[in-house]
C-alpha cells in the first residue's frame, strides 16, 4: 500500500486531494497545525480514513518527525499562506511559510529519503503576475506583482534545485486559479458565490468587490488535484502548468453567478476602492498542453458548472440542506 503525507491536508486542495489518494488505495497522512478552535471543517467526511499529525511548517524538527514517522512515498507540499493581500500585510510570515516552508520540507525529505519520496510542490500562476508572454507556458519568465508570488517563485526554483542538486524526484506544479464549494470564503469566486445566495436569500443587500476586470483562467479544483497526483505517478520528475486554457474577467464571473440565482448583479455589487490590490495581477490564461501531453490530464468541469455548482452549494448551506450530489448531475 502506498503511503502519501499531504501538508495543509484542512485546505482546499488538502480536502479533495486525500479524497483522491483514498479512493486510490493510499494510505493517507495529513499535517494539522495546532490552534485553540479546529479548521477541519473541510475533512470531516474524512474522520477515521486520514491519519492527522500535529505539525508546522515553521518548526523544522516537526517537518522531520512527520516524515520520519509516516516513512512516505509521496509528499505534497500544499500548507502555504495563500490569500494574496494578506502577504502585503505579513510579507514576512508569508516568506517563512510559503518560501522557506518548501525548503524545511525538502530537507526532511533529502535527511530520511532522499532517493525514494517523491515531492510535489504548489506553486502557483501568481508568479507569472505581470504576465510576460500570453498564454503562460513553462518557461514563461515570472514577474511576481505580490509577496506571496515572490514567495512562490523561491518555493518553485527551490524545488527545482533540489531536483538539479540531490537528484531527488520533486515536481513544481503550475497551477492557475482552481475553486470549489469549499474555497475560502475571501477569494472572489466564494465571495462571490456566498454573498449570491446570502442576497437571495434575503441575509444581505450588498456585495463590495474590488478590481472587476481583472482576468482570471478559473477551474474546478478536484480537477487540479488529478494532475498532482499524475505528476508524482511519471518516470521522470518535471514541472508542469496546470490551466484551463480559458480566461474570465472578475466581471463575467459576478454576472454568471447573479444569473444563477435568477438577479441582477448591478442591482447589488458596489465597488469598493479599499479592496484594489497595491499592484495587481491583470490577466492569467495558462498553455495547458504539456499536460495534456505527457500526464493525460484535462480538465472536466467548466467555468460556467463551476459556478453553477457553487451558487448551488452556497444557497443550500445557508438553508441548512445537503449539498447537491453534482456526481450524480453530471457537474
Ligand atoms: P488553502 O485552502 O488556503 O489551504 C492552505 C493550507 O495550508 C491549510 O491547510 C492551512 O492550514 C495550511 N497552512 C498554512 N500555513 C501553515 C503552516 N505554517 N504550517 C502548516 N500548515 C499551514 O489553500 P488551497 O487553495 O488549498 O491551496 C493549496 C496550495 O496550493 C497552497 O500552497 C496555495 O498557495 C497553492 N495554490 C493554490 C491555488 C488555488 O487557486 N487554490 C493556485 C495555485 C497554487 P489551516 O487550515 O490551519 O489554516
Ligand atoms: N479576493 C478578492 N476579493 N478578490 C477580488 C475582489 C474581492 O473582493 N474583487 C476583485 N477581486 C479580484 C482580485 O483583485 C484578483 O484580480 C481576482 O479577483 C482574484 O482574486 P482571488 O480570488 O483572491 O485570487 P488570486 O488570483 O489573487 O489568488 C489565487 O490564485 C492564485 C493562482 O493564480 C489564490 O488561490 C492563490 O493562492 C493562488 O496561488
Amino acid at each position: 500500500m502506498k503511503r502519501a503525507l499531504i501538508t495543509g491536508v484542512t485546505g482546499q486542495d488538502g480536502s479533495y486531494l486525500a479524497e483522491l489518494l483514498l479512493e486510490k488505495g493510499y494510505e493517507v497522512h495529513g499535517t494539522v497545525r495546532r490552534s485553540s478552535t479546529e479548521s477541519f471543517e473541510r475533512i470531516e467526511h474524512l474522520a477515521g480514513k486520514i491519519h492527522l499529525h500535529q505539525a508546522d511548517l515553521l518548526d523544522q524538527l516537526s517537518i522531520i518527525d512527520v516524515v520520519k514517522e509516516t516513512d512516505p512515498h509521496e509528499v505534497y507540499n500544499l500548507a502555504a499562506q495563500s490569500f494574496v493581500p494578506t502577504s502585503w500585510k505579513q510579507p514576512m510570515l508569508t516568506g517563512q511559510f510559503t518560501a522557506l516552508g518548501v525548503t524545511q520540507v525538502l530537507e526532511a525529505i533529502r535527511l530520511l529519503g532522499k532517493d525514494r519520496i517523491r515531492f510535489y510542490q504548489a506553486s502557483s500562476s501568481e508568479m507569472f503576475g505581470k504576465v510576460q508572454e500570453v498564454p503562460q507556458r513553462e518557461e514563461t519568465p515570472f514577474w511576481p506583482r505580490s509577496p506571496y508570488g515572490v514567495a512562490k517563485v523561491y518555493g518553485h526554483w527551490i524545488t527545482v534545485n533540489y531536483r538539479e542538486s540531490y537528484n531527488m524526484f520533486c515536481c513544481s506544479g503550475i497551477l492557475f486559479n482552481h475553486e470549489s464549494e469549499r474555497r475560502g470564503k475571501e477569494f472572489v469566486t466564494r465571495k462571490v458565490t456566498d454573498g449570491v445566495a446570502r442576497i437571495k436569500l434575503g441575509l444581505a443587500t450588498e456585495l463590495k468587490l474590488g478590481n472587476l476586470d481583472a482576468k482570471r483562467d478559473w477551474g474546478f479544483a478536484g480537477d487540479y488535484v488529478r494532475a498532482m497526483w499524475l505528476m508524482l505517478q511519471q518516470d521522470k520528475p518535471d514541472d508542469f502548468v496546470v490551466a484551463t486554457g480559458e480566461t474570465h474577467t472578475v466581471k463575467r464571473l459576478v454576472e454568471l453567478a447573479f444569473a444563477a440565482a435568477g438577479l441582477d448583479w448591478q442591482k447589488y455589487v458596489k465597488l469598493d476602492p479599499a479592496l484594489v490590490r497595491p499592484a495587481e495581477v491583470e490577466l492569467l490564461i495558462g498553455d495547458p498542453a504539456k499536460a495534456q501531453r505527457v500526464l493525460g490530464w484535462k480538465p472536466e468541469v467548466t467555468f460556467e458548472q463551476l459556478v453553477e455548482r457553487m451558487v448551488k452549494a452556497d444557497l443550500a448551506r445557508l438553508q441548512g440542506k445537503p449539498l447537491p450530489d453534482f456526481k450524480a448531475r453530471g457537474i
